[in-house]
């Protein structure tokens, strides 16, 4: 919203004003409200969580943008989804491009993939953008966590066998108005920074980035854990689940910039000034 106001007129609902398990509920509001495009970044993302509370991870995974994307078909809007990489099984060593076979190996992976079927069955100028490991401000994520953790202790460790690509939040909203008009692009769409990492490089390199900061911490260097030594998961994860940008690159002609480069961007931004 914050990158959107400037140009756009914008209303906002989090979970306490809108909730997509009440989809009465959101008939009501939304039948309302006057909008041409509708961004949900709303989502049961507790991997764990969905394996248990299988429910609740349909109804507002996947029942939810169904119903979303019907509200934007009466007011003849866009409705832009937000999915992801764990739709994916893993099993390829290549980046994902949006056409490969989707097969997800957990029930959140399973209901994400419903809700994206369920948007793009309502109409297709819809479009579902499906991002990775994503990190920016306001909501800590893992990178925050691993610089908390950095700053208290002086050993961390992190996977070293799981690879995908952060994703920093702020380069999504950049790129998201360029889809707003409803000829251009529906369908699915993989956006992420370039490059690929394991969660231990990701640390390592916003360790370092802290470093080159000036920002003290007690730990200078991130040990190595196995994705079997998470004995505490319920849920299975994709091991390898990098996306392709590259139709996002050819439909824009502007290549996400590298993980490094946007991780690097966020540290300066958020934390420098601390
Ligand atoms: N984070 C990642 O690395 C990642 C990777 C790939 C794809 N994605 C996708 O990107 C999108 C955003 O993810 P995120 O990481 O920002 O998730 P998040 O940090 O868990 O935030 C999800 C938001 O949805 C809200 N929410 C949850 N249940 C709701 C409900 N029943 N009704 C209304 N709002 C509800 C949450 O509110 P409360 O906190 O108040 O419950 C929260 O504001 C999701 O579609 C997710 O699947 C994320």
């Amino acid at each position: 919203m914050r990158e959107f106001r400037p140009k756009y007129e914008v209303v906002g609902f989090n979970h306490a004003q809108l909730d997509l398990s009440n989809l009465e509920g959101v008939r009501e509001e939304l039948g309302a409200t006057t909008f041409n495009v509708l961004v949900n970044a709303a989502a049961f993302t507790n991997v764990d969580a969905c394996e248990t509370e299988r429910d609740r991870a349909f109804r507002i995974n996947a029942e939810a943008p169904g119903v979303l994307a019907e509200i934007c078909n009466e007011k003849d809007a866009k409705l832009i989804h937000f999915s992801t990489d764990y739709v994916f099984d893993g099993e390829k060593r290549a980046p994902y491009r949006e056409e490969d076979q989707a097969n997800p190996i957990s029930a959140y992976g399973e209901s994400k993939l419903a809700g994206e079927n369920s948007v793009l069955a309502a109409g297709d100028g819809h479009l579902v953008v499906r991002v990775s490991w994503e990190f920016g401000p306001d909501r800590p994520s893992f990178v925050d966590a691993m610089i908390k953790r950095a700053q208290q202790d002086e050993k961390i460790d992190a996977i070293s066998d799981k690879f995908s690509t952060p994703t920093y939040t702020h380069d999504i909203a950049n790129m998201l108005p360029q889809f707003f008009d409803h000829g251009v692009a529906g369908g699915v769409l993989h956006f992420a920074n370039a490059g690929k990492c394991t969660w231990q490089e990701y640390a390592q390199w916003a360790l370092d980035c802290c470093r080159d900061a000036g920002i003290s911490l007690k730990a200078r260097t991130v040990g190595t854990l196995k994705l079997s030594d998470m004995t505490n998961w319920v849920a299975r994860r994709p091991v390898y689940s990098v996306l392709s940008s590259a139709k996002y690159a050819q439909l824009t002609g502007t290549p996400p910039r590298t993980w490094r480069e946007a991780v690097a961007d966020y540290i300066t931004r958020s934390y420098s000034k601390k």
